[in-house]
């Protein structure tokens, strides 16, 4: 039986005051539901160190290999040895704007699951390639490449529409179904994972009054949220409170 679940993407935003102010909104709510969040890799300890029990702490992306010369990047052992419990890897403006490829990214899901890291693969189409009728050629190749060997139970998919990121453009509900149908016969088709049993969460421009029906959807399991996510009335708003 598969969970709802609803992960906040904080990207590049959020100080730490606004941090501060989050939790303590969370904790006066009575918020039990379990809540996962990705903040900066800088805001990490603070997420550990203020979050409660019901709450996982996860990067937004991770290197390939556990240490070494690579100035810049984030080792998967530091983040595990830190508290991390995932990460998220594949995030469409990774891919674009720092071009991450397939077989990079199919390197650091490997290495983020050695690592007894939760991963969360995202995938998702163009505008333009939605249009021209590629949208499964596309989410196809990401999925057989950027899993290629992966069988892991602790692999989530995570499809967000790259013309729903950010936009305050929902993928409709109908829509989503559709393309986390065919992800899921994909998953089971083409790659090891248990399709049955791996999570597919929606991305883009989900927000309180749209959750609900998305997440009710038979192949949508729930949320990889970003605008909505940054303030704890919204965030809370997405699991309908
Ligand atoms: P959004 O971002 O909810 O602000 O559209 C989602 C994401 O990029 O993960």
């Amino acid at each position: 039986m598969r969970k709802t679940l609803v992960v906040g993407n904080w990207k590049m935003n959020q100080s730490l005051g606004d941090i501060e102010a989050f939790f303590t909104t969370v904790k006066a709510s009575n918020f039990t539901d379990e809540a996962w969040i990705a903040p900066q890799a800088l805001h990490l300890s603070k997420l550990i160190e203020l979050a409660p029990k019901n709450f996982k702490t996860g990067a937004q992306n991770c290197s390939y290999e556990n240490s070494g010369a690579f100035t810049g990047e984030v080792s998967p052992t530091s983040l595990k040895e830190l508290g991390c419990e995932f990460v998220i890897l594949g995030h469409s403006e990774r891919r674009a704007i720092f071009k991450e490829t397939h077989e990079e990214l199919n390197l650091k899901v490997k290495k983020a699951l050695v690592n007894n890291l939760k991963v969360i693969f995202c995938i998702g189409e163009t505008l333009e390639e939605r249009e021209s009728g590629k949208i499964e050629a596309v989410l196809g190749e990401q999925l057989k490449k950027g899993l290629q060997g992966v069988s892991s139970s602790d692999v989530i998919v995570a499809y967000e529409p790259v013309w729903a990121i950010g936009t305050g453009v929902t993928a409709t509900p109908a829509q989503a179904q559709e393309t986390h149908e065919f992800v899921r016969k994909f998953l089971k088709e083409e790659t090891e994972l248990n399709a049955e049993e791996t999570l597919i969460l929606y991305g883009g421009s989900v927000k309180p009054d749209n959750a609900k029906e998305l997440f009710s959807c038979a192949d949508i399991d729930g949320g990889l949220v970003g605008g909505a996510s940054l303030k704890a009335e919204s965030f809370m708003g997405l699991y309908g409170k």
